[in-house]
């Protein structure tokens, strides 16, 4: 079940003709090689079914960004984790940072995201990671920690057993300053620590944990070589291949 993983969070990039681009630039560079990691691409909704037509799915996994809290209706602007799915997706980026921040993303909004997206059989690649000053303030394990149990612990072991996490520390994040080989490490081993104690050391030896936050190619091998961290979730390295392929290949 515990997976490695490089996933790309295009984020608000690339237009659909560019992306599709991208992807088909991804899946060229992947034919024939083999690879010791699951591929991820997180692009806009728009560009989803499309990708996910093109590109061979059984190497690269397509990811959405985000869905909405509820099943389905009068929600203007909102797309549904059962739409995301019926484009081919598999995956979905859930409370990333920039989505807490930006969009007041709370703990009980992702809580449903979180249902229904396992509900449509998507996998949620859900982000915690603390800001700045909880680190500086020494309080990083806190915040993860509440985080996790917030929005996921209320899950059955078989269902939490679905999600990957990703930490990623907010001050990582597009800062090119990138948390170290020993940080990503102890958060990581301590995030599999607390996913022991709620559901026992099975459940969490079989939990994927990506880092995320100014990962690229030349730290990714570091990154990786701790034993707690099971890949990466990739914003600004992802958007070109020769920058994206020597992530995957750090593995
Ligand atoms: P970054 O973004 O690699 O550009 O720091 C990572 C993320 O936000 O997922």
């Amino acid at each position: 079940m515990r997976k490695n993983i490089v996933a790309g969070n295009w984020k608000m990039n690339m237009n659909l003709q560019e992306g599709l681009e991208l992807a088909k630039e991804l899946n060229e560079a992947l034919k024939g090689k083999t690879v010791n990691c699951d591929v991820v691409i997180g692009t806009p909704f728009i560009h989803l079914a499309t990708v996910a037509a093109t590109v061979d799915t059984s190497r690269i996994g397509v990811a959405a960004q985000n869905c909405a809290d509820k099943v389905s209706g009068a929600y203007t602007g909102e797309v549904s984790a059962a739409m995301v799915a019926s484009t081919g997706a598999k995956y979905v980026i859930l409370g990333h940072s920039e989505r807490r921040a930006y969009y007041h993303e709370t703990a009980e909004t992702l809580k449903a995201k979180v249902t229904l997206a396992l509900d449509n059989a998507l996998t949620p690649i859900f982000c915690i990671g603390e800001v700045l000053e909880e680190r500086e303030s020494e309080k990083h394990f806190d915040v993860v920690k509440s985080q996790i149990e917030a929005s996921l612990f209320d899950l059955p072991a078989e269902a939490f057993g679905k999600i990957v996490l990703a930490y990623e520390p907010v001050w990582a994040i597009g800062t090119g300053k990138t948390a170290t080989a020993a940080q990503a490490q102890e958060m990581h081993a301590f995030i599999r620590s607390t996913v022991a104690q709620r559901y026992g050391q099975e459940v969490a030896d079989n939990t994927s944990i990506l880092y995320g936050g100014s990962a690229n190619a030349s730290n990714a091998k570091e990154l990786f070589s701790n034993p707690d961290v099971d890949g990466g979730l990739i914003g600004g390295a992802s958007l070109a291949v020769d920058k994206f392929m020597p992530i995957i290949e750090a593995f």
